[in-house]
C-alpha cells in the first residue's frame, strides 16, 4: 500500500488544535546545543524530518535563547544582534517554519535569537535554535503543548531539534507512523557526571552543503548506506548498555565508531561528501596515537571538520596535555 504524505501543516495542526493570538507580549526561551553519540542520518520521510534510525544524543551546557514577540509588517529575524536580510537562508528557514504557527496571515513576528557559541563553530546551533523557537512559540501563543509534543514541532524546523528540548542523555525515536507522531525525543534518567566532553575548532567556515542534502544524497546513492541503518540499530543497544554501566570507554568506542561509520556513508556517496579538512585527520590520527599510548580518549563528528573528544573526567589533565586548544564544554544534566 502507498505510504499516505502528509504535509508539515498537517503535522502541526494535528497538535496545534486552534490558532491563538498571543496571549503575551514578549516570549524567552532556552535550549541546548546537543551532540549525537548515535547519529542520525538519512530520513525515512524528508517533509516531515522522519529519520530512518534511532539516535541518541548528550547535552551541553551551551544554549541558544530566543526573545519573541509581534512584528508588524514582516517577520524580523535577528541573529546575535545582527537584522538579516529576506535573502538570508536562517531567515528563510526561520520565516517558513513560523508560517507553520501565524495566528493570522498578515501576522509576523519578531525572532531574536542569541547562541553563546558563534553559530559558525558547528555547534549544531540550527538544532538548539528550533528548540528554543518552539518553546517561545508556546509561551507566545499559549498552547499549553506538552515537551513531546514540541519535541516533534521542533523536528519539523531540523530533525536533530527534536533533542535539544532536554538535558542530558536524549534518545529520539526515529517511530514508524507516517504522520510521525511517535518520532520524538526522551530524556534518559541516567547521568554520567564522569565522561567529559571538548571540541577541536579545526574551522570557523560555515559548511558547503547542508546535513539535509548530504543526508539525502547519501541515502540515495551510497552502497553501504543500508548496513549504515542496521549498525546504527546494533549502536544504539551497545550506547544504552554502556550508560546502564557507567562505562565510558565502551561509550566513547561506540560512539566513535558510529560517526566514522556515518562519515564513511557520505564518504562513499556519489559525488562523494567528505566534511573534514587536513586538521580533522591530524586530530583523528592523535586521538588514536594517544589511546595506544593508554590515554582513555574517543572522537566524534557531525557535519563539519570540528573534532569532539569524550573522556573521563580523571584523564582530562593529560587529554589537555597532548590537544591544548582543546574548548572543554560542560555537560548538562539538569
Ligand atoms: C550529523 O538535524 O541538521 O549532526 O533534519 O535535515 O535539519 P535536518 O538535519 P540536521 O542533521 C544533523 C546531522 C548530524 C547528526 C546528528 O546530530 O544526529
Amino acid at each position: 500500500m502507498p505510504l499516505r504524505s502528509y504535509s508539515k501543516q498537517n503535522a502541526v495542526d494535528a497538535i496545534i488544535k486552534k490558532k491563538k493570538y498571543p496571549i503575551t507580549e514578549i516570549a524567552i526561551a532556552q535550549a541546548p546545543v546537543n551532540i549525537a553519540l548515535i547519529k542520525y542520518w538519512g530520513k525515512r520521510n524528508e517533509e516531515l524530518h522522519l529519520p530512518a534510525n534511532d539516535s541518541l544524543s548528550i547535552a551541553l551546557d551551551l544554549k541558544t535563547t530566543t526573545i519573541l514577540s509581534q512584528a508588524s509588517k514582516e517577520d524580523e529575524i535577528l541573529l546575535n544582534g545582527v537584522a538579516l536580510s529576506e535573502n538570508n537562508p536562517f531567515y528563510e528557514r526561520t520565516a517558513a517554519f513560523l508560517s507553520l504557527f501565524r495566528p493570522s496571515s498578515n501576522f509576523f513576528f519578531r525572532v531574536e535569537t542569541k547562541n553563546e557559541v558563534p553559530t559558525a563553530a558547528g555547534l549544531a546551533s540550527s538544532a538548539s535554535g528550533f528548540a528554543a523557537l518552539v518553546l517561545a512559540l508556546n509561551q507566545f501563543l499559549g498552547w499549553e503543548a506538552s515537551t513531546q509534543d514540541l519535541s516533534i514541532l521542533a523536528r519539523l524546523g531540523s530533525g536533530s531539534a527534536a533533542r535539544s528540548l532536554f538535558s542530558g542523555f536524549v534518545r529520539w525515536h526515529k517511530g514508524k507512523l507516517d504522520k510521525g507522531e511517535d518520532s520524538y525525543g526522551i530524556h534518559l534518567p541516567d547521568t554520567l557526571s564522569e565522561l567529559h566532553f571538548g571540541v577541536l575548532l579545526n574551522a570557523t567556515e560555515s559548511k558547503k552543503i547542508s546535513s539535509n542534502k548530504a543526508m539525502l544524497q547519501t541515502k540515495e546513492t551510497s552502497p553501504i548506506y543500508k548496513t549504515w541503518t542496521n549498525q546504527a540499530h546494533l549502536d544504539l543497544a551497545t550506547l544504552l548498555r554502556s550508560i546502564e554501566e557507567k562505562n565510558i570507554p565502551l561509550l566513547g568506542q561506540t560512539a566513535e565508531r558510529n560517526s566514522l561509520f556515518m562519515h564513511a556513508t557520505m564518504q562513499t556517496a556519489w559525488p562523494s561528501i567528505c566534511y573534514w579538512n587536513e586538521k580533522t585527520i591530524v586530530a583523528l590520527q592523535n586521538v588514536w596515537k594517544a589511546r595506544e599510548q593508554g590515554l582513555t580518549v574517543f572522537c566524534t563528528m557531525d557535519a563539519g571538520p570540528n573534532v569532539k573528544l569524550l573522556y573521563p573526567k580523571k584523564e582530562e589533565k593529560s587529554v589537555l596535555a597532548l590537544f591544548p586548544s582543546l574548548w572543554c564544554i560542560p555537560l548538562l544534566w539538569e
